[in-house]
């Protein structure tokens, strides 16, 4: 492949001929990357085996880490799973569209590379007029896992896409940044209660208003199950070192430390003040805000050549789980 054209396509009126050209690259096993209201996706036919093996390929990713299947009418769920317990059925009533994606059992239909050959798979029911109405036209599930390279943050622009996989995808489909900034919520319904496996976009309290309590997986010590807990994900190149909100002593200690060892230190706050203004970026306090933003500094940050990265954390509150979950991981604890 040579170089991926990104492809501009109007959110609020997606130009069908856009849709129709990114459908007949997904009907020949092709792989399109499209936007989402979380992050992107790279998206493949979930029910075609050597298209799915490509997404994989292109994204390095391992082959025990399972992909989410999206879908754009309830109808498709028919194909993934046999029945719909009542549970998913009030989640589904809550939050599809949006960005939560259920965990149930799989048919013996769906491809073992899709779901890693648990029992399980993963659906989600996205909240993007460009993302639903290419899967309504392609008429069945599509994989779509972040469509950045394996262990790369997710990316929010169809650039930062094509930084990452330009020539080893088919199409990029550009409707501007993601709205939300950080993946799903994934909730595996599967036990009882409910585990958040991975937190998200979707907020546990609101989770909780529908279906009562959620566990996480420390309380289920279900990493075996979600596979793709157990990677060192969201990593910029850079070391990401996380200091606690407000702590300003620790900034200018690391700093110092960093730049004593010649280091290059990049920092990235939202309440602290420091001094210089090189290679520091600012995001909002507003943790909705925040986590829109935090993907790409950690990329802008790699850009400038960053290798110690200190990041100010967030409230652990609402969107602030899922941020500081990513952070964490981005830090490697
Ligand atoms: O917001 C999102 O969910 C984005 C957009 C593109 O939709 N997609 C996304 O996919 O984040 P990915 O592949 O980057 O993350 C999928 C997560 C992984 O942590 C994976 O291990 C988990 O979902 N997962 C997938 N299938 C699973 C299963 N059957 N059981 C447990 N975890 C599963
Ligand atoms: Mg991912």
């Amino acid at each position: 492949m040579m170089q991926t054209d990104i492809i501009p396509v109007d959110s609020s009126n997606p130009d069908p001929s856009i849709i129709g050209s990114a459908v007949a690259v997904l009907r020949g096993g092709g792989l399109v990357a499209f936007p989402t209201e979380t992050v992107y996706g790279l998206g493949a036919d979930a029910f075609n085996v050597e298209a799915v093996k490509k997404v994989f390929l292109a994204k390095g990713r391992p082959a025990d880490n399972p992909l989410i299947i999206h879908i754009a009418l309830l109808e498709m769920l028919g194909s993934i799973t046999e029945r719909v317990p009542p549970i998913a059925s009030r989640l589904a009533e809550a939050f599809w569209p949006g960005p939560l994606t259920l965990v149930l059992y799989a048919l013996p239909g769906v491809p073992g590379i899709v779901t890693a050959n648990l029992q399980t798979a993963a659906v989600r029911f996205p909240n993007h007029p460009v993302a639903l109405a290419m899967i309504k036209e392609f008429g069945r599930g599509i994989v779509a896992p972040s469509a950045n390279l394996s262990g790369r943050p997710s990316p929010t622009t169809a650039k930062h896409v094509k930084d990452d996989l330009n020539g080893k995808i088919d199409m990029i489909l550009d409707a501007g940044p993601s709205l939300i900034g950080v993946e799903s919520t994934v909730l595996d319904i599967t036990v009882d209660p409910p585990v958040i496996l991975r937190e998200g976009g979707l907020v546990r309290e609101q989770i909780e208003g529908v279906i009562g309590r959620v566990a996480t997986t420390e309380e289920h010590e279900i990493l075996r199950r979600s596979p793709g807990t157990r990677y060192r994900h969201y990593a910029p190149k850079a070391r990401v070192i996380l200091i606690p909100s407000g702590n300003k002593e620790e900034f200018l200690d690391r700093i110092k430390k960093s730049e004593t060892q010649g280091k290059i230190v990049g920092s990235i706050v939202h309440s602290v003040a420091l001094q210089t203004k090189k290679r520091q970026i600012r995001l909002s306090g507003d943790p909705t805000l925040y986590a829109k933003e935090f993907f790409s500094a950690l990329r802008a940050m790699d850009e400038q050549g960053v290798e110690v990265l200190l990041v100010e954390g967030v409230a652990e509150e609402g969107i602030g789980a899922a941020v500081m979950e990513r952070l964490r991981k981005a830090a490697g604890d």
